[in-house]
C-alpha cells in the first residue's frame, strides 16, 4: 500500500509515525515532509497548497491513500483535485470544509440544524461590529470569518480593547479578505475541550476525548498560539456530556451536511466551551488538531491505513474504534519570541535521552537538519509525548522527557494539565 500524508508539522509526524507502528510494510511519503517525517518515510518537495500537483504526484506515484494533515490544502480543493482524478483520499470536499474555512458558513449551519452554539452578529463594517460587541456585553469575541493560521480570535475585555480590535480587522486589515466579514459573539464561560471524530459521510467514530492549552503562557496568560500542550482524556467530560456531544454536535453535524447536499467525510473536530448551560461549540475544523493529534494518535489502537481507506471509500462498517487505556500528554517545546517572531537557528541537544525515557515519543513540529544536527527553526519546535497509566504518570514522564532536551531559546509551559489535575482528573 502506498500512502501520502500531506503536511510537515508536528501532527503529521505523529500521522506517519502511527503508520509505521501500526501498517509497517506502508509505502510512505509526506509532502512537503519534515526531517521528523524522514524517520517514517520519504519526502516529496510539494507545497501544501499546490493542489494540481499533489494530485499529479499520486497518480503518478500510484498513490493507494493520500490522508490530509492542515486546513489549508482542504480549504483549497485538494479532496475535490484528486477525486476528480479517481484518487481515493481521507477529507472534506472543498464545500464541506466550508466548516472551517467560513467561520459565518459554521454558524449559520449550526442555527439551521440546532447544533448549541451562542449567539453571534456579522459585521462587514466597524460601526455594526462594535455595536453588537457592546451589545453582546464585554468580554465580547471577534472572529475572522477566513482562515487566519489561528490568529484570527481576539477577545475584548474593555472598551479600550474593542477600539484596538476594531483597529486590527478594519482599519489594519491584519487578517487581510479573511477579516473582512467578522463575526461577533458573546463570550462564553468554562473550561474548554477538542472533540474529534472521524467521519465517512454517514457516519461519526468518536476519538477519545482531549484538552488543548492554546494560550503561550502558564495560567493561560499571554496571546494565542497554535497550542501549547494536550492530553487525553481531556479529564473533565462526563459520560453523559460524551453522550450529548456525539448526539447534538457530532452527528446533527454530519447528518446536516448529507441534508444540505455536501456530505462530510474527514476528521471533524469540535471545539467546545463546557459552559454552565452545557456544551457548546466555539468552532469547527475539519482536520486533526495539532497539538491534539500527538496526544491521541499515541493511544489509538487502530491501523489508520485500513481505517482511512474505509473511511475515504464511505463506509467504516464499524461504531467505534479502540483506545489505550489511560492517559496520553503532548508537551510543545517552543522558541523564545512565538506567537510573534520566534528565535531561530539553535543546535537542539537532547532528543535521544528525552525518547529513551519509557513511555516517551518525541515528534517534530519545526525543525532543520545541519551538520547532522537538528536545529529549531520554527515557532513551535519539538512534542515531546508520554503515554501513562493515568494523567499524572504521563504528565510526569513528559515533563521528565522534556527536562532532557534544550537549546538556548527553549521555551515551554510548566502547567499543562495542571488545573485538570486538580480536579482529580478522573472523568473522560
Ligand atoms: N490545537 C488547536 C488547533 O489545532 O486548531
Amino acid at each position: 500500500m502506498r500512502v501520502l500524508v500531506i503536511g510537515n508539522g508536528g501532527r503529521e509526524h505523529a500521522l506517519c509515525w502511527l503508520i509505521r507502528e501500526r501498517a509497517p510494510g506502508t509505502d510512505l511519503y509526506c509532502a512537503p515532509g519534515s526531517p521528523g517525517t524522514e524517520e517514517c518515510g520519504e519526502s516529496v518537495a510539494i507545497d501544501v497548497a499546490d493542489t494540481l500537483g499533489l494530485a499529479g504526484f499520486a497518480a503518478e506515484r500510484g498513490i493507494d491513500l493520500t490522508v490530509v494533515g492542515p486546513e489549508l490544502p482542504l480549504s483549497l480543493g485538494v479532496v475535490d483535485a484528486f477525486r476528480q482524478r479517481g484518487l481515493r483520499i481521507f477529507g472534506p470536499s472543498r464545500a464541506a470544509a466550508r466548516l472551517e474555512s467560513s467561520k459565518v458558513f459554521a454558524k449559520e449551519f449550526m442555527y439551521r440544524h440546532g447544533v448549541p452554539t451562542s449567539d453571534f452578529v456579522v459585521a462587514d463594517d466597524r460601526e455594526t461590529a462594535g455595536r453588537a460587541a457592546r451589545r453582546f456585553g464585554l468580554p465580547a469575541v471577534l472572529k475572522a470569518d477566513g482562515l487566519a493560521a489561528g490568529k484570527g480570535v481576539l477577545i475584548v475585555s474593555s472598551p479600550e480593547e474593542l477600539e484596538a480590535a476594531l483597529d486590527v480587522f478594519f482599519v489594519d486589515r491584519r487578517f487581510g479578505s479573511a477579516g473582512a466579514r467578522v463575526l461577533v459573539e458573546p463570550f462564553v464561560p468554562g473550561e474548554e475541550v477538542s472533540f474529534i471524530g472521524f467521519c465517512d459521510g454517514r457516519r461519526v467514530l468518536p476519538l477519545a476525548t482531549s484538552k488543548d492549552y492554546k494560550r503561550i503562557g502558564d495560567d493561560d496568560a499571554g496571546p494565542n498560539t497554535g497550542g501549547m500542550g494536550a492530553h487525553s482524556p481531556a479529564g473533565i467530560v462526563s459520560e453523559a456530556q460524551v453522550a450529548d456531544i456525539m448526539n447534538d454536535v457530532m452527528e446533527r453535524t454530519v447528518a446536516g451536511m448529507a441534508a444540505d447536499g455536501t456530505p462530510f467525510s474527514g476528521v471533524l473536530y469540535a471545539g467546545l466551551m463546557m459552559s454552565p448551560d452545557g456544551p457548546q461549540v466555539l468552532e469547527f475544523n475539519v482536520r486533526l488538531g495539532d497539538p491534539e493529534a500527538q496526544a491521541l494518535l499515541l493511544r489509538l489502537e487502530e491501523d489508520p491505513v485500513d481505517l482511512f481507506v474505509a473511511g475515504a471509500e464511505g463506509d467504516f462498517g464499524r461504531s467505534a474504534l479502540a483506545f489505550r487505556a489511560g492517559a496520553s500528554v503532548c508537551l510543545v517545546l517552543a522558541n523564545q519570541g512565538y506567537p510573534g517572531k520566534a528565535a531561530s537557528g539553535d543546535v537542539i541537544e537532547g532528543i535521544e535521552a528525552a525518547r529513551s525515557q519509557e513511555g516517551v515519543v518525541v515528534f517534530h513540529a519545526g525543525t532543520d537538519r545541519r551538520n547532522g544536527e537538528f536545529i529549531a527553526t520554527g515557532g513551535r519546535v519539538l512534542n515531546v509525548c508520554a503515554v501513562g497509566e493515568d494523567l499524572d504518570q504521563a504528565l510526569s514522564r513528559a515533563y521528565e522527557g522534556a527536562d532532557r532536551i534544550n537549546w538556548p531559546a527553549k521555551a515551554m509551559r510548566s502547567d499543562i494539565g495542571r488545573r485538570v489535575l486538580a480536579t482529580g482528573g478522573g472523568l473522560s
